[in-house]
């Protein structure tokens, strides 16, 4: 007898969705990432896909009717889709569909097919599962793909040939990378080569798809499995050149610099370990990208990347312009990470004085504890003397941070005296003096030459005017 998985389906919108396939008397399915994740037992998901043998527009219709408190649906008739959003559910309505795409877009053309026609036009068998919902079946499964199997082996597998699945939907290429690295699954060979074979189709999927997916391969625990199946597959090369101008070691007179792709993943993966902050680990990903185009090679010092951190922050811009991402306040903090990723490892690496402690808490202000993070996801050295010692030296930084702030308050550091004071004080108009002894206070405060206070800044600030040949006010 055929397992029945009644159990999956209890919570009580199932038994109205049910009741009104019944009365329509269409056959009904509740089918992909629900399904998928019952079986995986991957919490509960609040995205419900149903697939009716008919109308789809017309089965949801007749459910929204049925629910309590008169909820709205939306239909997009071009489509044959209907949603509706029920508390936290969010249900999708369409009627199973025979497809086949036009080769220079995602759009399909859409014909009514049978059950199994639509499963075998969806991405991958762990996706095509399906669950009866009529009554007469209810909780039956549906899986002419062998999905099950699938899911118990860790495979992801396409139901055709997976050059048609993926021609047809070059999206499902970042889809499959995606699940291997949310599910820790295996793509099958043949998937695999059918991608890199298809990889230039990335082209026709717009950008804010590719980000979503990237953003989802960046949320796992270990990102490095889809950035190196991205890599893999040649996809990197059209989504994110800049990386993969980061792979390989050069050597000139027996010196090498490291592999910075593959250095790159370590510390995507470290700092997943550690936050669940996308942008961080945004910034991970891109914190060397500046070191492809300054690259050099010199006689006496060997291998050097000048100044990469300024022309990385550079290029995250122009990356995320290209990419259509968000040119706002995310983008400012990835650009602020990459432009001050070396600076805790040059204290790191020397004796660490407190002056040089208050510059980088000045410079960093509320990031700094974003800033230690990133440079110790950096420390990628297999050697495990210098790891110990860099991972010493990087507590030791965050020990002084905590006691000069405490001390000094540079972190978003307010000017003890404001130049309206200074002004009064020397009976000035706005000048160019006033900038200047400003900017005095403010150094002789990151010096630690006076403390962050206003008697020690006011006292400062009449010796530097009077330096300047300036006199107070009578
Ligand atoms: N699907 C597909 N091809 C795509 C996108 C989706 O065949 N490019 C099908 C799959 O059967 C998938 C279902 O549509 O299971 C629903 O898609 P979606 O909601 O995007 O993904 P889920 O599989 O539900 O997974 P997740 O929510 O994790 O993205």
């Amino acid at each position: 007898m055929q397992k029945n998985y009644q159990e999956a389906l209890n919570n009580p919108i199932f038994n109205i969705l049910s009741e009104a396939a019944d009365e329509l008397n269409v056959e009904s399915y509740v089918i992909g990432g629900f399904v998928r994740d019952y079986f995986l037992q991957r919490g509960n998901p609040k995205d419900i896909d149903v697939v009716a043998v008919g109308s789809g527009i017309e089965l949801a219709k007749k459910v929204a009717h049925k629910l309590s408190g008169n909820p709205k649906i939306s239909v997009f008739k071009n489509f044959g889709t209907a949603m509706i959003k029920h508390g936290d559910l969010e249900l999708e309505f369409v009627g199973a569909r025979k497809e086949s795409y036009d080769r220079n877009s995602r759009k399909p053309f859409v014909e009514d097919g049978t059950l199994q026609e639509d499963q075998e036009r969806r991405d991958f068998t762990i996706n095509a599962l399906a669950l009866s919902l009529n009554k007469s079946s209810f909780g039956e499964l549906l899986d002419p793909f062998n999905g099950i199997s699938d899911l118990e082996d860790k495979i992801i597998r396409t139901p055709l040939e997976p050059g048609i699945t993926y021609s047809d939907d070059p999206l499902r290429m970042m889809r499959a990378i995606r699940f291997a690295t949310q599910l820790d699954f295996t793509i099958e060979l043949k998937s695999l080569q059918a991608i890199t074979e298809n990889k230039e189709r990335i082209q026709i999927v717009s950008k804010e798809r590719i980000v979503d997916e990237l953003n989802k391969i960046l949320a796992c625990p270990k990102p490095s499995i889809g950035l190196s199946l991205l890599h893999k597959t040649g996809l990197l090369d059209y989504i994110l050149p800049e990386l993969t101008a980061l792979e390989g070691i050069e050597e000139v007179e027996g010196q090498r610099h490291k592999d910075n792709f593959w250095h790159t993943l370590e510390v995507v993966d470290n700092i997943s370990k550690t936050t669940e902050n996308l942008w961080l680990r945004w910034a991970a990903l891109l914190h060397d990208i500046g070191k492809a185009p300054t690259k050099k090679f010199h006689k006496k010092i060997g291998w050097t990347f000048h100044a990469h951190e300024f022309i990385g922050s550079k290029m995250v811009y122009k990356l995320f312009k290209r990419l259509r991402m968000p040119l706002n306040d995310k983008m400012k903090f990835v650009q602020k990470m990459v432009l001050m990723s070396s600076r805790p490892i040059v204290l790191a690496e020397e004796f660490v004085t407190d002056s040089a402690v208050r510059r980088l808490v000045f410079d960093a202000g509320d990031f700094v504890d974003d800033l230690m993070t990133l440079c110790e996801a950096d420390i990628t050295t297999k050697n495990p003397k210098k790891q110990k010692k860099y991972k010493n030296n990087f507590k030791m930084v965050r020990a002084k941070i905590i006691e000069v702030e405490e001390r000094d308050h540079v972190r978003n550091f307010q000017p003890p005296i404001s130049g309206e004071e200074i002004m009064d004080f020397f009976g000035l108009k706005p000048s160019k003096e006033i900038g200047i002894i400003k900017a005095a206070i403010k150094e002789a405060i990151l010096e630690g030459e006076i403390p962050n206070e206003y008697e020690a800044a006011k006292e400062f600030m009449v010796q530097k005017g009077i330096k300047l040949g300036l006199t107070p006010k009578p």
